[in-house]
């Protein structure tokens, strides 16, 4: 029998995930479904029942329901869990386990498909939100000389500073404070793009052979991008590559076989 699974969102018309999962399903030879869930605001814990009941062995998990799954699950993994948001949900026999592949996918994109070693490099994430907290922990992990957050609201940096005080060299503040400072790798991790706009960033942030990536994609030159090449950032790219690399992940953690992303990303840049 096919293995289906699904992403629930509100809204989630537009998303690229079946797309992805079935360009890595006819990839692998897995025998799989894989549809889009539109859940109601207050249903979302009702929605993941039905589709256990109808036989769904897993679903990611998109805006705006990452927190509620991570309090729908029945286990978190560990990376899960420093997140506090789940965007990957696997059906066992233990119940639900709750999951979060987006750090890992943009640590891949960044390394692999990129290129560009995070350990030992100036790190500076902008943003202190759900999407920057994701990252936090497996930016880490790739042991970066510094990592810095920078945020409007300079409490909240300061706050996921201190939470992941342990795991590496982390600090955090507001933009005004980033004067003077120099980064080889800055990540947008704040929603300013969707409306247009840019965080209040200081001139000269850039390190020469710097690279500024988006965690936004498919919105072509969004005025952070604009300004890092206007800032001499020597490379620039979008959050394509973290959305497949997290649709890698939790496929490979359903079906214990990895699909190359290289080709999908190519697919859906050519769409
Ligand atoms: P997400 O889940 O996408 O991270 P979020 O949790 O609502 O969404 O967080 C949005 C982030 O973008 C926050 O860091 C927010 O800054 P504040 O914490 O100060 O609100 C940031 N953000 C949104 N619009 C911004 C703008 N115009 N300029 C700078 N930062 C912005």
């Amino acid at each position: 029998m096919t293995d289906s699974y699904c992403v629930f969102g509100n809204p989630i018309g537009h998303s690229k995930s079946p797309l992805i999962h079935a360009a890595f399903a006819r990839q692998t030879g897995e025998d799989l479904s894989y549809t889009t869930r539109l859940a109601p605001h207050d249903g979302f814990a009702a929605s993941v029942g039905d589709f256990i009941a109808a036989g769904g062995r897993g679903a990611n998990v998109t805006i705006p329901f990452k927190e509620e799954a991570f309090r729908l699950s029945n286990r978190l993994t560990p990376r899960a869990e420093r997140a506090g948001a789940v965007n990957m949900l696997s059906f066992s026999d233990e119940g639900i386990v709750g999951d979060n592949t987006d750090g890992a996918g943009l640590v891949r994109d960044i390394t692999v498909n990129l290129a560009t070693p995070i350990t030992g490099q100036r790190i500076l994430l902008l943003g202190a939100g759900g999407a920057a907290r994701g990252a936090i922990g497996p930016l880490l992990e790739e042991h970066p000389a510094t990592l810095v957050i920078a945020n409007r609201t300079a409490q909240k940096a300061r706050a996921l500073a201190e939470h992941f005080a342990g795991y590496g060299p982390i600090s955090g503040g507001a933009y005004s404070a980033l004067s003077g400072q120099v980064f080889d790798i800055v990540i947008n991790a704040t929603s300013a793009s969707l409306g247009g706009e840019l965080p209040p960033l200081p001139a000269r942030l850039f390190a020469p052979g710097s690279l500024a990536y988006e965690m936004m994609y498919g919105r072509g030159d969004t005025p952070f991008l604009l300004f890092a090449r206007e800032e001499g950032a020597a490379r620039c790219a979008d959050g394509l590559g973290m959305l497949v690399e997290q649709a890698a992940e939790a496929f490979y953690l359903w079906r214990g076989v990895r699909p190359d992303a290289a080709p999908v990303m190519a697919l859906l840049r050519s769409a």
